[in-house]
């Protein structure tokens, strides 16, 4: 028997410690938070994409009666930006969430299955995304979905 030890590298700003790029991407994340269709949760997701070429696309979480029917920020922005920009690897994914009341304090972790999506996102243009997650405390960011989704599972298992 031996252990196994999995590490991730997650780097805390403050946000003015962020270069001017990553604000402005966060601002736009925060701000599409005001489009969310969340009436049920109350709880507003808010993505921005940066695409290689320089597009930003934005999303947010929208909510079903039937829950599971709605989709999550992160997966809506993603799906869109593939949808419209198929050939635009992404380069950046920054995501805030607020409730009613305000803004969260730690930054938003994203759900098992966004960070599914994003790595194979990752892996269909062969190009890590950097992740910006958004807390009132500080901000997380990860060069890859690597670092928030270890042993991942994608195509490759399945190969011979
Ligand atoms: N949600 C997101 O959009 N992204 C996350 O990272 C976590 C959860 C949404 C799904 C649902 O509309 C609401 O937040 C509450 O779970």
């Amino acid at each position: 028997m031996k252990d196994l030890t999995i590490t991730a590298i997650i780097k805390v700003y403050q946000y003015d410690e962020l270069n001017e790029a990553d604000q402005s991407l966060m601002k736009t994340a925060m701000e599409a938070t005001a489009r969310s269709y969340a009436p049920y949760s109350h709880f507003s997701v808010g993505a921005a994409a940066l695409l290689n070429d320089g597009t930003i696309v934005t999303g947010t979480n929208q909510e079903n009666a039937a829950y599971p029917s709605g989709l999550c920020a992160e997966r809506t922005t993603l799906f869109y930006a593939n949808s419209q920009y198929p050939d635009q690897p992404i380069k950046t994914l920054a995501i805030a969430a607020r409730t009613e009341k305000d803004f969260i304090e730690k930054p938003i972790p994203p759900c098992g299955a966004c960070r599914q999506v994003i790595l194979e996102t990752e892996k269909r243009y062969g190009q890590p995304i950097r992740i910006l997650l958004y807390g009132k405390e500080c901000i997380y960011e990860v060069k890859s979905i690597g670092d928030l989704l270890p042993l991942s599972f994608d195509a490759s298992a399945m190969e011979e």
